[in-house]
């Protein structure tokens, strides 16, 4: 069971009494900004700006009002030129004094400048400064003039800077940036971690997040519908001094690029905001969106005055129908969906939570490719093109709101008042028209408030401003503590319950009317190719017998969910392994061991369990762990277990038949072999006919260097990155599984190693680096694209080992 009063759950609840006073604020919907269309004929353009910044590590020790730093003419020609997306914490030294939570890395003030030429804007027209995401504690100026503060180091912001530019010159933008102040209890890097843009939007133009677009359907049957009712809600801005009569118009187009339907309405716009602008339309025998068919929609906005267009804006978007029932679980248009997610946090081996767009859309191949057909955003907003990945590969998305109405800051820390619902009105604003969002969530664990009066009252007014921005989806929170009646959630539309498998039932008949899920099922903690517990290194043995005291194992808690028509499905904890919460053992841990895969999205033993359980049943799997490379303990048991979603498997050692074994539902089978070197052999069996097979052998020393990535292609943009697998194989290329070899990296043609990595959670090598040592078998080193497109070849050398290359290409 969960214990309530451990420092974690202590440290992590938010809320003060500050909130109510401010709560009043609460329920005004901030209207603010929207999402990129660069078309000619308008003034709409959205630049990113995310090359070329100057960094400095450093804070400044300017006592002047104005921080030399933040000034036009600073000089800052000795500092690095940086890339965006960027963490720069991730680049500092492991340190046992350092927070463990956040992976023991220091933290500290940095700067960031860049020099950019802002274009002539018409008169009436407005300029856009748009962070898509800055850990934390920001302070931006423009040309020596203080824009202002963002504290979340989680939500997008920009700053209006029609009045601050310079058009047609030299603009200076300044940036400071502190991570030092904590909003969870994991690694959270640091620094402008996503994109920045500038924007020209024209005087008369949608506002920002300005559209929303929903959809019901009829005629649904077996996944089809006949038809769909469409309402796309526009709001319009119109930032002269004159009223105006304007049309917008809508083009529906499908993922073909035809144009399937069209609407338009007048409307008289007064000085401001003209707030959703609604048109009708219906598409006959739409592509549904789901998670195994995830077909997009785009609503193409067109604003005209006169004859003239003044703005156009793109909305993509999904048609699908999406219910949650108490009895039946989730509906998919019209047909049960159960869950079979992960939770994620943001950071990747090698760069921290500077990850570039095409690494994220990676990560969820990574996950589709076991079966994974959801994913919790914990805890907080994610990336804007992680949820167009989500949308675009299919994944079904619970987006969750970091602050549960204030900081995760402590009291004494707040110096400023920030305990509105800004952070959860823009979540919702910016993210409501990816149709991979099932559902919102108020936040995680708030343990210090479940069950009080005070929290209930937070709760409702979050549930409020949700629902008065996005009427058309469910609300929940994550629980973990357990009450019967649980009245914290009960007038919320979906139970999300963190481990507490053994309640299913219980909760189940308690709340009748509720549907429930499961935020976070089990752990998969373990460390990938480790199969004995260790203290000293911090190693998670990886076989299914481990689980934290709060969890069950994995086969249990996931059975518990699979025999339960009625329940929803459930969220692994976690899909990748992330820096920080190192558990249970701390130091040398530097992070945690909680992923299916590792941080370098290399799989780990359990993976194979879940893609057993959660691939098509017509795809075979067949795993067997451990590997065979036991020298020493010859004659020895070893326990081997074989994953497979075969009724049956045969494991054959040496040759020798073991016999053939039913696999138990949601279970494995399971053997106890004297180890000899040699080789192991499963087949599975469905009706009585070979299903799939695997085979370990003891390898041989290491022998060579084999490298594979899965993106070999790569954008000449400066930011695109492959990331490249490296296998230590002994001379028949057999994974050699507990090689350690130190390998060195080095690039030519147009592309820089951006970082290295090797799963390894007690490494103490930097990731910032161009070597880096195997871990058992396996490491990886990250190349960047440069703007130059060309042939990129990566060379991997290891002492005694010949060198091998791989090329990938950019363009
Ligand atoms: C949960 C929590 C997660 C993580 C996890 C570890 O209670 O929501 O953030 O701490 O425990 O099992």
């Amino acid at each position: 069971m969960f214990n309530v009063i451990s420092p974690k759950s202590v440290v992590r609840s938010g809320a003060t009494l500050l909130f109510l006073g401010v709560l009043a604020a609460a329920f005004t919907p901030a209207r603010s900004s929207a999402v990129p269309f660069v078309s000619s004929g308008t003034q709409r353009t959205k630049t990113l700006i995310d090359a070329g910044w100057r960094f400095r590590p450093l804070d400044s020790t300017s006592t002047n009002p104005i921080p030399d730093e933040a000034g036009a003419s600073y000089d800052d020609s000795s500092w690095r030129t940086v890339q965006l997306p960027h963490d720069y914490v991730v680049e500092n030294k492991f340190s046992p004094d350092a927070d463990s939570d956040h992976g023991f890395l220091p933290t500290n003030v940095a700067w960031y400048r860049k020099h950019i030429h802002v274009p002539s804007v018409a008169p009436g027209a407005h300029l856009w400064l748009e962070f898509d995401g800055v850990y934390r504690d920001s302070k931006v100026w423009l040309n020596g003039t203080l824009l202002g503060e963002h504290q979340s180091g989680y939500t997008s912001f920009y700053y209006d800077v029609t009045d601050t530019a310079k058009p047609g010159a030299d603009n200076v933008i300044a940036v400071r940036v502190d991570p030092s102040k904590t909003e969870g209890w994991f690694y959270e890097g640091g620094g402008i971690y996503r994109h920045v843009w500038l924007t020209t939007v024209p005087p008369i133009h949608v506002g920002h997040w300005g559209t929303f677009v929903t959809s019901t359907v009829e005629g649904l049957s077996n996944g089809t519908a006949s038809s769909a009712s469409i309402l796309d809600q526009t709001d319009i801005v119109n930032e002269t001094s004159s009223p105006e009569t304007a049309t917008v118009e809508t083009d529906i187009i499908d993922g073909t690029g035809a144009k399937v339907a069209s609407g338009t309405t007048d409307v008289n716009l007064g000085p401001g905001l003209t707030p959703a602008v609604p048109i009708k339309l219906s598409v006959t025998n739409p592509h549904l969106w789901s998670p195994d068919s995830p077909n997009m929609y785009s609503a193409e906005t067109t604003v005209l005055v006169g004859n003239k267009v003044v703005d156009s804006y793109d909305t993509p978007f999904g048609i699908r129908d999406i219910k949650v029932d108490p009895n039946l679980g989730l509906l998919v248009n019209g047909l049960h969906v159960k869950i079979q997610g992960t939770c994620n946090h943001q950071d990747v081996a090698g760069i921290g939570i500077g990850v570039p767009d095409n690494m994220l859309a990676w990560r969820v191949s990574k996950l589709k490719a076991f079966g994974c057909n959801g994913y919790r955003m914990s805890h907080n907003p994610p990336a804007v093109e992680l949820l167009d990945d989500c949308d675009q590969q299919g994944l079904l998305v619970l987006d969750e709101n970091r602050h549960f109405g204030t900081t995760y800051i402590k009291k004494s820390d707040l110096n400023t008042p920030y305990n509105d619902l800004t952070d959860l009105k823009d979540m919702v604003l910016r993210d409501r028209n990816h149709p991979s969002i099932y559902a919102w969530s108020m936040g995680n664990e708030e343990v210090a408030l479940e069950g009080t009066p005070h929290g209930y009252e937070i709760l409702k007014a979050m549930r409020d401003t949700t629902k008065s921005i996005d009427p058309s989806r469910p609300v929940t929170i994550v629980n973990v503590s357990w009450r019967p009646d649980l009245d914290f959630t009960h007038d919320l539309d979906i139970i999300s319950l963190n481990y507490n498998s053994w309640r299913y039932d219980t909760v189940h008949k308690a709340n009748p009317a509720l549907p429930i899920e499961s935020s976070e099922f089990a752990t998969s903690y373990s460390t990938r190719g480790i199969y004995a517990n260790d203290a000293k290194n911090a190693y998670v043995a990886a076989y299914d017998t481990e689980a934290p005291s709060w969890g069950s194992v994995i086969h249990e808690a996931w059975a518990a969910i699979a025999s339960r028509e009625w329940f929803m499905g459930g969220f692994i904890w976690t899909g990748f392994d992330y820096r920080g919460e190192p558990t249970p053992y701390k130091w040398p841990a530097i992070n945690s061991g909680f992923g299916v895969m590792d941080t370098c999205g290399f799989a780990k033993d359990n993976y194979y369990y879940l893609k057993a359980n959660w691939v098509a049943p017509t795809t075979p799997v067949v795993h067997i762990l451990p590997h065979w490379n036991w020298a020493g303990r010859e004659g020895q048991p070893i326990k081997v277990w074989v994953y497979s979603n075969g009724d049956e498997v045969e494991l054959t050692v040496n040759g020798v038949s073991q016999g053939r074994q039913k696999v138990p539902q949601y279970g494995h089978a399971e053997w106890t072999i004297p180890y000899a070197p040699g080789s192991l052999t499963a087949v599975g069996y469905k009706d009585g006919k070979p299903f799939g097979s695997d085979k370990v052998e003891t390898a041989g020393a290491p022998a060579a260097l084999k490298l594979r990535s899965d993106i070999t292609k790569l954008n000449a943009n400066g930011e695109d990155v492959s990331p490249i697998e490296i296998t230590v194989v002994d001379a028949k290329g057999r994974t050699c599984p507990t090689a350690d070899n130190n390998v060195v990296f080095t690039v030519s043609g147009p592309g820089v190693v951006a970082g290295v990595g090797n799963g390894n959670p007690s490494s103490h090598e930097p990731d910032f680096a161009s070597q880096r040592m195997a871990f058992n078998g396996k490491c990886m080193v990250l190349v960047r694209a440069t703007t130059n497109g060309g042939k990129i070849v990566l060379h991997a050398k290891a002492d005694g080992l010949p060198e091998a290359t791989i090329t990938i290409r950019s363009h």
